[in-house]
Protein backbone atom coordinates (compact mmCIF):
# COMPACT_ATOMS: atom_id res chain seq x y z
CA UNK A 1 0.00 0.00 0.00
CA UNK A 2 1.51 3.76 -0.67
CA UNK A 3 -0.02 7.61 -0.12
CA UNK A 4 1.49 9.93 -2.11
CA UNK A 5 1.08 13.43 -1.76
CA UNK A 6 1.81 16.22 -4.19
CA UNK A 7 1.98 19.75 -2.56
CA UNK A 8 3.53 22.57 -4.07
CA UNK A 9 3.09 26.47 -5.10
CA UNK A 10 -0.43 27.60 -6.53
CA UNK A 11 -0.31 26.46 -10.41
CA UNK A 12 2.56 24.72 -10.67
CA UNK A 13 0.32 21.59 -12.05
CA UNK A 14 -0.12 19.62 -8.62
CA UNK A 15 -3.32 18.37 -9.66
CA UNK A 16 -1.97 17.39 -13.42
CA UNK A 17 0.76 15.86 -12.45
CA UNK A 18 -1.14 13.63 -9.39
CA UNK A 19 -3.69 12.69 -11.40
CA UNK A 20 -1.16 11.48 -14.53
CA UNK A 21 0.69 9.77 -11.80
CA UNK A 22 -2.92 7.81 -10.42
CA UNK A 23 -3.95 6.78 -14.11
CA UNK A 24 -0.09 5.35 -14.37
CA UNK A 25 -0.85 3.68 -11.54
CA UNK A 26 -4.01 2.50 -12.07
CA UNK A 27 -2.49 0.91 -15.96
CA UNK A 28 -0.15 -0.90 -13.39
CA UNK A 29 -2.79 -2.86 -12.49
CA UNK A 30 -2.53 -1.33 -8.49
CA UNK A 31 -6.48 -0.54 -7.53
CA UNK A 32 -6.00 3.33 -6.73
CA UNK A 33 -7.95 6.46 -5.37
CA UNK A 34 -7.22 9.78 -6.13
CA UNK A 35 -8.36 12.08 -3.49
CA UNK A 36 -8.32 15.71 -3.96
CA UNK A 37 -7.78 17.78 -0.65
CA UNK A 38 -8.42 21.20 -2.34
CA UNK A 39 -11.90 23.11 -2.07
CA UNK A 40 -11.41 24.57 -5.47
CA UNK A 41 -11.48 20.62 -6.78
CA UNK A 42 -10.81 20.13 -10.24
CA UNK A 43 -10.07 16.41 -10.22
CA UNK A 44 -13.49 16.06 -12.26
CA UNK A 45 -12.31 18.82 -15.16
CA UNK A 46 -8.56 16.99 -15.14
CA UNK A 47 -10.59 13.66 -16.25
CA UNK A 48 -13.17 15.47 -18.30
CA UNK A 49 -15.86 13.39 -16.00
CA UNK A 50 -19.01 15.36 -15.33
CA UNK A 51 -19.37 17.25 -12.36
CA UNK A 52 -22.83 15.83 -11.87
CA UNK A 53 -21.76 11.95 -11.61
CA UNK A 54 -19.25 13.23 -8.49
CA UNK A 55 -21.83 15.17 -6.82
CA UNK A 56 -24.00 11.77 -6.91
CA UNK A 57 -21.36 10.32 -4.98
CA UNK A 58 -21.97 12.71 -2.48
CA UNK A 59 -18.04 12.84 -1.89
CA UNK A 60 -17.47 9.22 -1.51
CA UNK A 61 -15.26 7.65 -4.22
CA UNK A 62 -16.32 7.51 -7.63
CA UNK A 63 -14.64 4.81 -10.04
CA UNK A 64 -14.05 5.89 -13.55
CA UNK A 65 -11.89 3.37 -15.28
CA UNK A 66 -11.24 -0.13 -14.18
CA UNK A 67 -8.65 0.74 -11.49
CA UNK A 68 -9.08 4.16 -10.93
CA UNK A 69 -11.25 5.58 -8.66
CA UNK A 70 -11.70 9.60 -7.75
CA UNK A 71 -12.96 11.19 -4.71
CA UNK A 72 -13.51 14.90 -4.38
CA UNK A 73 -14.59 15.99 -0.36
CA UNK A 74 -17.69 17.78 -0.35
CA UNK A 75 -17.41 19.73 3.25
CA UNK A 76 -21.12 20.06 3.78
CA UNK A 77 -21.74 16.74 4.00
CA UNK A 78 -18.53 15.97 5.63
CA UNK A 79 -19.30 18.63 8.51
CA UNK A 80 -22.95 16.42 8.93
CA UNK A 81 -20.30 13.54 8.81
CA UNK A 82 -17.88 14.33 11.61
CA UNK A 83 -17.89 17.89 12.67
CA UNK A 84 -21.60 18.05 13.68
CA UNK A 85 -21.63 18.90 17.20
CA UNK A 86 -18.21 21.34 16.81
CA UNK A 87 -20.25 23.68 13.74
CA UNK A 88 -23.24 23.67 15.82
CA UNK A 89 -21.77 25.23 18.79
CA UNK A 90 -19.36 26.94 16.63
CA UNK A 91 -22.59 28.94 14.55
CA UNK A 92 -24.37 28.93 17.73
CA UNK A 93 -21.79 31.29 18.81
CA UNK A 94 -21.33 32.98 15.97
CA UNK A 95 -25.09 33.61 15.65
CA UNK A 96 -25.36 35.10 19.34
CA UNK A 97 -23.18 37.11 18.36
CA UNK A 98 -24.20 39.29 15.61
CA UNK A 99 -23.58 37.43 12.44
CA UNK A 100 -26.68 36.30 10.79
CA UNK A 101 -27.46 32.73 10.23
CA UNK A 102 -25.60 32.04 6.58
CA UNK A 103 -22.87 33.99 7.48
CA UNK A 104 -22.34 32.09 11.13
CA UNK A 105 -22.46 28.72 9.09
CA UNK A 106 -19.92 29.63 6.87
CA UNK A 107 -17.42 30.66 9.09
CA UNK A 108 -17.87 28.03 11.84
CA UNK A 109 -15.72 26.26 9.47
CA UNK A 110 -12.45 26.09 10.92
CA UNK A 111 -9.10 25.66 9.28
CA UNK A 112 -7.92 22.32 9.66
CA UNK A 113 -11.31 20.59 9.33
CA UNK A 114 -10.91 20.09 6.01
CA UNK A 115 -7.95 18.51 6.53
CA UNK A 116 -8.97 16.46 9.60
CA UNK A 117 -11.74 15.07 7.38
CA UNK A 118 -9.41 13.72 4.64
CA UNK A 119 -7.25 12.30 6.87
CA UNK A 120 -10.04 10.38 8.67
CA UNK A 121 -10.49 9.22 5.26
CA UNK A 122 -7.30 7.83 4.53
CA UNK A 123 -7.16 6.78 8.02
CA UNK A 124 -9.72 4.28 7.25
CA UNK A 125 -8.74 3.41 3.65
CA UNK A 126 -5.08 2.38 4.84
CA UNK A 127 -6.66 0.31 7.66
CA UNK A 128 -8.74 -1.44 5.91
CA UNK A 129 -6.46 -2.05 3.06
CA UNK A 130 -9.66 -0.35 0.46
CA UNK A 131 -6.77 0.63 -2.28
CA UNK A 132 -3.72 -0.05 -3.18
CA UNK A 133 -2.38 3.37 -4.00
CA UNK A 134 -3.87 6.56 -2.54
CA UNK A 135 -2.54 9.90 -4.30
CA UNK A 136 -3.32 13.44 -2.80
CA UNK A 137 -3.78 16.19 -4.33
CA UNK A 138 -3.13 18.90 -2.03
CA UNK A 139 -4.10 22.34 -1.59
CA UNK A 140 -1.26 25.27 -2.55
CA UNK A 141 1.49 24.78 -0.32
CA UNK A 142 0.52 26.44 3.31
CA UNK A 143 -2.90 24.31 3.33
CA UNK A 144 -0.46 21.38 2.48
CA UNK A 145 1.65 22.17 5.60
CA UNK A 146 -1.82 22.48 7.96
CA UNK A 147 -2.76 19.15 6.26
CA UNK A 148 0.33 17.44 7.72
CA UNK A 149 0.57 19.07 11.03
CA UNK A 150 -3.35 18.99 11.87
CA UNK A 151 -2.30 15.14 14.21
CA UNK A 152 0.10 16.58 15.85
CA UNK A 153 -1.51 19.78 16.60
CA UNK A 154 -4.89 18.17 17.90
CA UNK A 155 -3.26 15.49 19.90
CA UNK A 156 -1.55 18.38 21.59
CA UNK A 157 -4.63 20.08 22.32
CA UNK A 158 -6.55 17.07 23.59
CA UNK A 159 -3.69 15.74 25.51
CA UNK A 160 -2.94 19.25 27.35
CA UNK A 161 -5.82 21.49 27.08
CA UNK A 162 -8.94 19.42 26.36
CA UNK A 163 -9.48 17.19 29.22
CA UNK A 164 -8.23 20.81 31.73
CA UNK A 165 -10.99 23.15 29.70
CA UNK A 166 -13.57 20.28 29.88
CA UNK A 167 -13.28 19.85 33.10
CA UNK A 168 -13.16 23.24 34.75
CA UNK A 169 -16.10 23.70 32.11
CA UNK A 170 -18.50 20.85 34.02
CA UNK A 171 -17.92 22.96 36.98
CA UNK A 172 -18.37 26.48 35.77
CA UNK A 173 -21.39 26.22 33.25
CA UNK A 174 -24.15 26.50 35.79
CA UNK A 175 -22.64 29.69 37.18
CA UNK A 176 -21.84 31.16 33.72
CA UNK A 177 -25.13 30.72 32.52
CA UNK A 178 -26.53 33.11 35.28
CA UNK A 179 -23.36 35.71 34.44
CA UNK A 180 -23.27 35.63 30.49
CA UNK A 181 -25.51 35.01 27.57
CA UNK A 182 -22.52 34.04 25.37
CA UNK A 183 -23.15 30.26 25.38
CA UNK A 184 -20.70 27.69 26.18
CA UNK A 185 -19.76 24.37 24.70
CA UNK A 186 -21.80 21.43 26.19
CA UNK A 187 -20.46 18.11 26.39
CA UNK A 188 -21.73 16.57 23.25
CA UNK A 189 -19.12 19.16 21.71
CA UNK A 190 -16.20 17.63 23.94
CA UNK A 191 -17.51 14.28 22.98
CA UNK A 192 -17.45 15.24 18.83
CA UNK A 193 -13.62 16.77 19.76
CA UNK A 194 -13.24 13.20 21.68
CA UNK A 195 -14.81 10.82 18.87
CA UNK A 196 -12.56 12.69 15.81
CA UNK A 197 -9.21 12.53 18.00
CA UNK A 198 -10.15 8.59 18.33
CA UNK A 199 -10.72 7.94 15.04
CA UNK A 200 -7.17 9.77 13.74
CA UNK A 201 -5.16 7.52 16.11
CA UNK A 202 -2.59 6.28 14.23
CA UNK A 203 -2.66 8.52 11.11
CA UNK A 204 0.52 9.75 12.69
CA UNK A 205 2.02 6.77 12.01
CA UNK A 206 0.58 6.51 8.56
CA UNK A 207 2.16 9.67 7.36
CA UNK A 208 5.37 9.30 8.83
CA UNK A 209 6.45 5.74 7.88
CA UNK A 210 8.42 6.75 4.62
CA UNK A 211 7.69 2.85 3.21
CA UNK A 212 3.95 3.72 3.21
CA UNK A 213 4.22 7.65 2.64
CA UNK A 214 5.59 10.14 0.47
CA UNK A 215 5.60 13.55 -0.51
CA UNK A 216 6.41 14.64 -3.74
CA UNK A 217 7.06 18.26 -4.64
CA UNK A 218 5.87 19.60 -7.86
CA UNK A 219 7.64 23.16 -9.03
CA UNK A 220 8.63 24.98 -11.87
CA UNK A 221 11.82 26.03 -12.85
CA UNK A 222 11.87 29.41 -11.42
CA UNK A 223 13.24 31.61 -8.63
CA UNK A 224 9.80 32.14 -6.67
CA UNK A 225 8.59 28.99 -7.10
CA UNK A 226 11.92 27.25 -5.89
CA UNK A 227 12.26 29.63 -3.19
CA UNK A 228 8.48 28.63 -1.83
CA UNK A 229 9.22 25.11 -2.94
CA UNK A 230 12.31 25.24 -0.17
CA UNK A 231 10.43 26.31 2.35
CA UNK A 232 8.15 23.44 2.03
CA UNK A 233 10.84 20.80 1.53
CA UNK A 234 11.95 21.50 5.13
CA UNK A 235 8.33 21.97 6.73
CA UNK A 236 7.90 18.60 5.31
CA UNK A 237 10.71 17.49 7.01
CA UNK A 238 10.31 19.38 10.35
CA UNK A 239 7.20 16.59 10.33
CA UNK A 240 9.25 13.65 9.38
CA UNK A 241 7.74 12.88 6.17
CA UNK A 242 9.27 11.71 3.42
CA UNK A 243 9.99 13.39 0.17
CA UNK A 244 10.81 11.22 -2.36
CA UNK A 245 10.84 13.27 -5.40
CA UNK A 246 11.09 16.22 -6.83
CA UNK A 247 9.27 17.48 -9.96
CA UNK A 248 9.79 20.43 -12.10
CA UNK A 249 6.48 20.74 -14.48
CA UNK A 250 6.79 23.11 -17.31
CA UNK A 251 10.05 23.07 -18.60
CA UNK A 252 10.05 24.62 -22.41
CA UNK A 253 11.55 22.17 -25.08
CA UNK A 254 14.59 22.60 -26.36
CA UNK A 255 13.67 21.45 -29.79
CA UNK A 256 11.25 24.82 -29.98
CA UNK A 257 13.48 26.40 -32.54
CA UNK A 258 11.81 30.19 -32.04
CA UNK A 259 14.54 32.71 -30.35
CA UNK A 260 12.05 33.77 -28.69
CA UNK A 261 12.47 31.86 -25.62
CA UNK A 262 15.99 31.58 -25.28
CA UNK A 263 16.45 33.52 -22.25
CA UNK A 264 13.68 30.62 -20.79
CA UNK A 265 15.60 28.63 -21.46
CA UNK A 266 18.61 29.73 -20.28
CA UNK A 267 17.11 30.78 -17.02
CA UNK A 268 14.90 27.33 -16.57
CA UNK A 269 17.96 25.39 -16.83
CA UNK A 270 20.20 27.44 -14.27
CA UNK A 271 17.31 26.58 -11.87
CA UNK A 272 17.51 22.65 -12.69
CA UNK A 273 20.75 22.96 -12.09
CA UNK A 274 20.12 24.95 -8.68
CA UNK A 275 17.38 22.42 -7.35
CA UNK A 276 19.78 19.46 -8.25
CA UNK A 277 22.14 20.90 -5.97
CA UNK A 278 19.76 21.85 -3.42
CA UNK A 279 17.60 19.10 -3.18
CA UNK A 280 20.02 16.05 -3.75
CA UNK A 281 19.75 13.07 -3.31
CA UNK A 282 16.14 13.80 -3.43
CA UNK A 283 16.03 12.60 -7.19
CA UNK A 284 14.61 15.29 -9.65
CA UNK A 285 12.43 14.91 -12.39
CA UNK A 286 11.28 17.19 -15.31
CA UNK A 287 8.48 17.72 -17.13
CA UNK A 288 8.52 19.25 -20.58
CA UNK A 289 5.77 22.03 -21.17
CA UNK A 290 2.67 20.70 -23.39
CA UNK A 291 1.30 21.67 -26.51
CA UNK A 292 -1.86 22.65 -24.77
CA UNK A 293 -3.49 22.35 -21.77
CA UNK A 294 -3.69 18.80 -19.59
CA UNK A 295 -7.36 17.80 -19.68
CA UNK A 296 -8.79 14.32 -20.18
CA UNK A 297 -7.12 10.88 -19.67
CA UNK A 298 -5.11 11.02 -23.16
CA UNK A 299 -2.91 14.26 -22.12
CA UNK A 300 -2.49 12.97 -18.39
CA UNK A 301 -0.82 9.41 -20.08
CA UNK A 302 1.42 11.82 -21.73
CA UNK A 303 2.31 13.45 -18.69
CA UNK A 304 3.20 10.75 -17.02
CA UNK A 305 4.90 8.74 -19.85
CA UNK A 306 6.87 12.33 -19.53
CA UNK A 307 7.48 12.11 -16.09
CA UNK A 308 8.41 8.87 -15.00
CA UNK A 309 8.80 7.11 -18.29
CA UNK A 310 7.03 4.12 -19.76
CA UNK A 311 8.41 1.04 -17.54
CA UNK A 312 8.59 2.54 -14.29
CA UNK A 313 6.29 1.58 -11.20
CA UNK A 314 4.87 5.51 -10.30
CA UNK A 315 4.79 4.19 -6.93
CA UNK A 316 8.27 3.39 -6.28
CA UNK A 317 9.97 5.03 -3.00
CA UNK A 318 12.43 6.81 -5.36
CA UNK A 319 14.04 8.14 -2.06
CA UNK A 320 14.39 7.67 1.89
CA UNK A 321 15.78 10.17 3.89
CA UNK A 322 16.05 10.69 7.90
CA UNK A 323 15.34 14.02 8.72
CA UNK A 324 14.97 13.22 12.60
CA UNK A 325 18.14 11.35 15.04
CA UNK A 326 17.66 11.24 18.38
CA UNK A 327 21.29 10.27 19.38
CA UNK A 328 22.34 9.49 22.47
CA UNK A 329 26.43 10.51 23.67
CA UNK A 330 27.07 9.73 27.11
CA UNK A 331 25.20 12.22 29.81
CA UNK A 332 23.79 14.15 26.39
CA UNK A 333 21.18 13.46 24.08
CA UNK A 334 21.69 15.35 20.60
CA UNK A 335 18.32 15.60 18.08
CA UNK A 336 19.77 16.34 14.49
CA UNK A 337 16.90 17.49 12.12
CA UNK A 338 17.32 18.46 8.83
CA UNK A 339 15.98 22.05 8.15
CA UNK A 340 17.75 23.25 5.13
CA UNK A 341 17.52 26.65 3.77
CA UNK A 342 16.97 27.98 6.87
CA UNK A 343 18.55 31.07 8.45
CA UNK A 344 19.85 30.54 11.75
CA UNK A 345 17.55 34.05 12.98
CA UNK A 346 14.42 32.02 11.78
CA UNK A 347 14.98 29.02 14.70
CA UNK A 348 14.04 29.26 18.18
CA UNK A 349 14.55 26.23 20.54
CA UNK A 350 13.38 26.28 24.11
CA UNK A 351 11.78 23.73 26.41
CA UNK A 352 8.37 23.84 27.79
CA UNK A 353 7.28 20.56 30.35
CA UNK A 354 8.30 17.32 29.07
CA UNK A 355 8.64 18.85 25.68
CA UNK A 356 10.79 20.79 23.11
CA UNK A 357 9.37 23.49 21.16
CA UNK A 358 10.95 24.25 18.18
CA UNK A 359 9.75 27.07 16.10
CA UNK A 360 10.66 27.76 12.72
CA UNK A 361 9.37 30.88 11.16
CA UNK A 362 6.22 30.69 11.46
CA UNK A 363 5.51 26.89 12.03
CA UNK A 364 5.60 25.17 15.50
CA UNK A 365 6.76 21.65 16.55
CA UNK A 366 6.57 20.22 19.86
CA UNK A 367 8.87 17.17 20.26
CA UNK A 368 8.53 15.10 22.91
CA UNK A 369 11.52 14.61 25.52
CA UNK A 370 12.79 11.60 26.77
CA UNK A 371 13.01 11.96 30.31
CA UNK A 372 16.69 12.17 31.10
CA UNK A 373 16.83 15.38 28.86
CA UNK A 374 13.76 16.70 30.62
CA UNK A 375 14.73 19.79 32.02
CA UNK A 376 18.47 19.74 31.61
CA UNK A 377 20.29 22.70 29.72
CA UNK A 378 19.78 23.08 25.90
CA UNK A 379 22.04 24.22 23.21
CA UNK A 380 21.44 24.36 19.34
CA UNK A 381 23.48 25.06 16.24
CA UNK A 382 22.72 25.10 12.77
CA UNK A 383 25.22 23.95 10.45
CA UNK A 384 24.77 22.82 6.91
CA UNK A 385 20.84 23.02 7.28
CA UNK A 386 21.26 20.21 10.47
CA UNK A 387 19.92 21.74 13.34
CA UNK A 388 21.71 19.85 16.41
CA UNK A 389 20.05 20.16 19.42
CA UNK A 390 21.93 19.25 22.59
CA UNK A 391 19.77 18.14 25.73
CA UNK A 392 21.75 18.00 28.95
CA UNK A 393 25.11 16.78 30.09
CA UNK A 394 27.78 18.64 30.48
CA UNK A 395 30.72 19.74 27.49
CA UNK A 396 31.45 16.63 26.31
CA UNK A 397 29.62 17.30 23.18
CA UNK A 398 31.03 18.77 20.21
CA UNK A 399 29.21 19.29 17.33
CA UNK A 400 31.03 18.11 14.01
CA UNK A 401 32.87 20.21 12.17
CA UNK A 402 31.27 22.08 8.76
CA UNK A 403 32.34 19.68 5.94
CA UNK A 404 34.92 20.58 3.59
CA UNK A 405 33.17 21.15 0.56
N1 LIG B 1 3.34 20.05 -18.43
C1 LIG B 1 2.33 20.86 -18.73
N2 LIG B 1 2.15 21.31 -19.98
C2 LIG B 1 1.14 22.14 -20.29
N3 LIG B 1 0.25 22.59 -19.42
C3 LIG B 1 0.37 22.19 -18.15
C4 LIG B 1 1.41 21.29 -17.73
N4 LIG B 1 1.23 21.06 -16.40
C5 LIG B 1 0.15 21.76 -16.02
N5 LIG B 1 -0.37 22.45 -17.06
C6 LIG B 1 -1.52 23.37 -17.05
O1 LIG B 1 -1.29 24.34 -16.07
C7 LIG B 1 -2.49 24.70 -15.40
C8 LIG B 1 -2.34 24.47 -13.91
O2 LIG B 1 -2.15 23.10 -13.66
P1 LIG B 1 -2.77 22.36 -12.40
O3 LIG B 1 -4.19 22.69 -12.24
O4 LIG B 1 -2.37 20.94 -12.50
O5 LIG B 1 -1.91 23.09 -11.28
P2 LIG B 1 -2.14 23.06 -9.69
O6 LIG B 1 -0.76 23.18 -9.10
O7 LIG B 1 -2.96 21.91 -9.29
O8 LIG B 1 -2.93 24.40 -9.48
P3 LIG B 1 -3.75 24.86 -8.16
O9 LIG B 1 -2.69 25.32 -7.20
O10 LIG B 1 -4.58 25.96 -8.67
O11 LIG B 1 -4.50 23.67 -7.67
C9 LIG B 1 -3.57 23.83 -16.02
O12 LIG B 1 -4.21 24.57 -17.00
C10 LIG B 1 -2.81 22.68 -16.64
O13 LIG B 1 -3.48 22.12 -17.75
MG1 LIG C 1 -4.81 21.81 -8.22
Amino acid sequence: MRVILYAGKGGVGKTSVAAATALHSAEFGYKTLIMSLDIAHNLSDIFDVKKSLLDFGEGKPLRILQNLWIQELDMHRELQRNWKEVHGYLSMLLNTTGFNNVLAEELAILPGMEEVSALLWINRYVRHGSFDVIVLDCAPTGEAIRFISVPKALEWYVKKIFNLERNILRVARPIAKRVSDVPLPDERYFENIQELFDKLQGVDEILTDSDLTSVRLVANPERIVLKETLRAFMYFNLYEINIDAIVLNKMIPTFVGDTYFDQWKKMQAYYVDQAKRYFDPVPLFTITLSDREIIGPERLEELGKNLFGEEVDPTRVFHKGRPFEFIKKGETTVIKIAIPFVEKEDVEVYSLGDELVLKVGVLRRNIPLPRSAVSSEIRAHLRDGTLEIELGGGTNYEPEQPSEK
